[in-house]
């Protein structure tokens, strides 16, 4: 196949069920050039990469490679032309090694040795592109920058030009981030092409040369980011002005609602990574832990919550000890969970939207009566989930894995939000949404708080975590480094440090 210089996309339509979610799409890409996808959650940007790599046929439009029509039936066709695809949610086999994934999703998977020929190849485009990873490792044991390493080898070993990424950032870590770009760079040096899509706009600004924006699957422009800013792009994609800052005034401090104390976990690969750690949270407050990603916040928010069990030490919701009760028991004692991992614990994939904005609270009175479902009740319940969150979506009567990414997010959190939880646990709940819904998110945090609510506000996202939190403890293998008030700029400085555990308070 010849190598791709330009690809183009012509009058792009498609719809699901009679509803459009991409019309008249036209967009273009050159060798050597990395362009940003942006869009509101729901704006049609997945479905219109999933067009280019095959994954849906559209109703109508053309692709062109280097000037020629190309018809693209399925991901096979788009690999033979040079097109590879990195998924919102990765697709690795978990319990394969990373040698095995790669042959599986490999054109040319040699018949005789093909392990030893694979970790050639595999070697060889890790040194070409400055890569860490090992290759006998199982996907279970990576961290999600190493998924996704492998996620990108796999589709340069299968020859891609084009590159094309679902959000590649929003399960990185800062660190993995920066050397996701790197690599990007190095591609696009190479004459490699790039399509990223991406909320964070201050990314888009660092790594894209152009972007073209999608507003409720039409085009809504194309810019090159030289002649763009952060607010700028904002504003093109949604049509309005967004603040960036929020403002929180301050509280006096409600009663104790949270008590954790000498708290042991043990992770995934049988060693503690939650050690000894002891905090409370109090109603009118939001509680940050920042930490970089795989230092026990994932472990400590499902030991609290019910999903992992607890070693030694002992959880409180209130009065009242919730050591090792289950998540539903947990749930009842008033605290709620937006979990890091969506897909898997916070949603029923193949169940209706209205089934899953009632998870876990269709025993409460207001659903059921005598053992029976109250479907009047629920529609009415989620219609309004739909509406206050502007979950995009064009019924209620939709298995929840069709909506976008970022509209799942929001359903989750009206879900978990409505409720009134006394303490709502939150890993990351602006990952994955776009600007407009975020602002609305944290203000919505605000407001639990000033109700008297408290929040346990896991986040990476250090601006996130200083314009919203009251005190804020850092996370460092396995412990507290420091519990700091917000107020406290002085030792704040020193958070950095205290993420690499170098400083402790
Ligand atoms: N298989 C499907 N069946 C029905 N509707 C679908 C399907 N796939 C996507 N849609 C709908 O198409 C629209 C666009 O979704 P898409 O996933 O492309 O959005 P997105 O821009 O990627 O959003 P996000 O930022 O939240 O990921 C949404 O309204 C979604 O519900
Ligand atoms: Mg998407």
């Amino acid at each position: 196949m010849k190598k791709i210089q330009k690809l183009e996309m012509v009058n792009i339509s498609k719809s699901f069920q009679g509803n459009f979610a991409n019309k008249d799409i036209n967009l273009h890409i050159n060798s050597g050039e990395i362009l940003g996808l942006l869009g509101e959650n729901g704006a049609g940007k997945t479905t219109l990469m999933n067009i280019l790599y095959g994954l849906y046929q559209p109703d109508s439009g053309e692709i062109r490679i280097n000037g020629e029509s190309v018809k693209i039936n399925s991901p096979i066709d788009s690999i033979h032309h040079g097109i590879g695809m990195v998924h919102q949610h990765f697709m690795l086999i978990q319990n394969h090694t990373v040698i095995e994934n790669i042959a599986l999703g490999y054109e040319k998977t040699p018949f005789f040795f093909p392990k030893i020929r694979i970790r050639d190849k595999v070697v060889e485009f890790s040194e070409k592109f400055n890569f860490a990873i090992e290759p006998y490792k199982k996907v279970w044991q990576l961290s999600a920058g190493e998924q996704q390493r492998v996620e990108i080898i796999k589709a340069l070993l299968n020859g891609a030009d084009l590159l094309i990424l679902d959000e590649p950032t929003s399960v990185l870590t800062p660190q993995e981030t920066k050397e996701l770009f790197r690599i990007l760079k190095d591609m696009k040096a190479q004459g490699h092409m790039v399509i990223i899509i991406s909320h964070k706009l201050d990314e888009i600004m660092d790594i894209c040369d152009r972007v073209t924006v999608i507003q409720k699957g039409r085009i809504a422009g194309h810019a090159d980011t030289a002649n763009m800013d952060k607010r700028s792009l904002a504003r093109m994609m949604i049509g309005r002005e967004v603040l960036f800052n929020v403002n929180r005034e301050p509280l006096p401090r409600g009663e104790q609602v949270l008590k954790v104390s000498n708290l042991h976990v043990i992770g995934d690969k049988g060693l503690p990574v939650v050690k000894y750690i002891s905090f409370d949270v109090y109603a009118n407050e939001i509680f940050g832990i920042a930490g970089v990603a795989g230092n026990g916040q994932k472990e400590l928010a499902e030991a609290i919550t019910g999903i992992r069990p607890i070693k030694s030490g002992a959880v409180f919701a209130g009065k009242k000890n919730i050591t090792n009760m289950s998540p539903r028991k947990i749930y009842d004692h008033g605290v709620s969970h937006v979990p890091e991992e969506r897909i898997k614990f916070g949603i029923a994939p193949g169940l209706f939207l209205y089934d899953n904005a009632i998870l876990k609270q269709h025993h409460l009175e207001k659903f059921s009566k005598n053992m029976f479902l109250e479907y009047g009740r629920i529609k009415n319940h989620t219609k309004s989930l739909v509406d206050s969150y502007k979950v995009a979506t064009h019924s209620i009567d939709v298995q929840i894995k069709n909506l976008s990414g970022g509209n799942i997010q929001k359903l989750i959190l009206g879900r978990e939000i409505s409720e009134k939880p006394s303490l709502l646990v939150a890993s990351h709940p602006t990952y994955g949404l776009d600007v407009g819904a975020t602002e609305y998110l944290r203000e919505q945090l605000l407001k639990r708080r000033r109700e008297g609510g408290a929040v346990l506000l896991f986040s990476e996202d250090l601006d996130e975590i200083f314009e919203l939190c009251d005190r804020i403890a850092v996370m460092f293998q396995g412990e507290f480094t420091g519990i700091l008030d917000s107020s406290d700029k002085e030792k704040l400085a020193d958070i950095g440090l205290m993420m690499a555990g170098s400083v402790r308070y």
